[in-house]
């Protein structure tokens, strides 16, 4: 599928999209995929090579947008992006939080900072970004919150119990904020993506991704313009009477 095939979803055309961790991966295809419905991207990395990256991209797509460093870990530079975009009267409308992160390990063997880095970035990443956020989309009277979760979230995945855990999480904290929020027209969704071919995944062995897709059954993994469609869907116009709900694409695993 080609994102710039999809047509125009009314809504989008106008909006400020906040996608974090689309220096790559599923997040790289959002961001464009959001660009190219022609709302105005703030793409995040963790560095200012990284945040240099997205801002080309963005121009080689001819979409209006910019790259920008964020730490999702931290709380002083989540203020410190919202404070730049303030100035920059950008008040993102479209939020996608999409950046994640990996440290697998069983149980037993699970260092605490393994366990924390996880939980903090995947979930309370959500507390930080989002409540700041929202004031700007009451002021707009509407907006779209979209968290990035997984299918590991809903079925469990041995040596992944801090992901799991984290990912679960955004599921109740979304469907929690989905009522907060619905009398001021902002919508809070989870996407919940099987597995979709990026760095995350890249260490993953052909023949495991063999084995992998015998119990998918689409029979492959997905692609990060699979989950980019979605998200156009959610942000769009079209997607504005479902809230507090989690879409899996999976191609049927779960
Ligand atoms: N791939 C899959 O099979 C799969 C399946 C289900 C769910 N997901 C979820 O989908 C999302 C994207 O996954 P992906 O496979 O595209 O991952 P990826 O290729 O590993 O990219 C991760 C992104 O997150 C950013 N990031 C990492 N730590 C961050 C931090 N502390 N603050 C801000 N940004 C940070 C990275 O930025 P830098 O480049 O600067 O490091 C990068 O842009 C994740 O939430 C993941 O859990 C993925």
């Amino acid at each position: 599928m080609d994102l710039s095939e999809l047509g125009v979803w009314p809504g989008i055309s106008g909006q400020v999209s906040l996608v974090t961790g689309a220096s790559r991966g599923i997040g790289k295809a959002i961001a464009q995929g959001l660009g190219l419905q022609g709302s105005y991207v703030i793409g995040t990395a963790t560095t200012s090579s990284g945040a240099e990256n997205i801002s080309k991209h963005l121009n080689d797509c001819c979409i209006e947008g910019q790259g920008m460093v964020l730490d999702v870990n931290d709380s002083q530079s989540v203020e410190s992006l919202f404070s730049q975009l303030a100035q920059q009267e950008k008040t993102p409308t479209i939020l996608v939080n999409n950046a994640g992160i990996t440290r697998d390990n069983l149980l037993l063997r699970m260092k605490e900072e393994e366990w924390e880095e996880v939980l903090s970035t995947n979930l309370s990443s959500l507390y930080r970004v989002c409540k700041a956020s929202l004031r700007g989309m009451i002021k707009n009277r509407g907006g779209r919150i979209i968290n990035i979760t997984s299918v590991v979230g809903l079925i469990g995945n041995p040596g992944q119990s801090n992901y799991a855990a984290a990912k679960a999480g955004m599921i109740g904290f979304g469907r929690s904020l989905a009522k907060e929020v619905a009398s001021r027209n902002i919508t809070v969704n989870s996407i919940a993506p099987g597995y979709i071919e990026t760095d995350m995944t890249a260490e993953i062995s052909e023949s495991q991704k063999e084995a992998l897709s015998v119990q998918i059954p689409s029979g492959r993994l997905g692609k990060d313009v699979d989950i980019a469609a979605a998200v156009i869907f959610l942000a769009s116009d079209a997607g504005g009477y479902i809230t507090g709900e989690t879409l899996n694409i999976n191609g049927g695993l779960a």
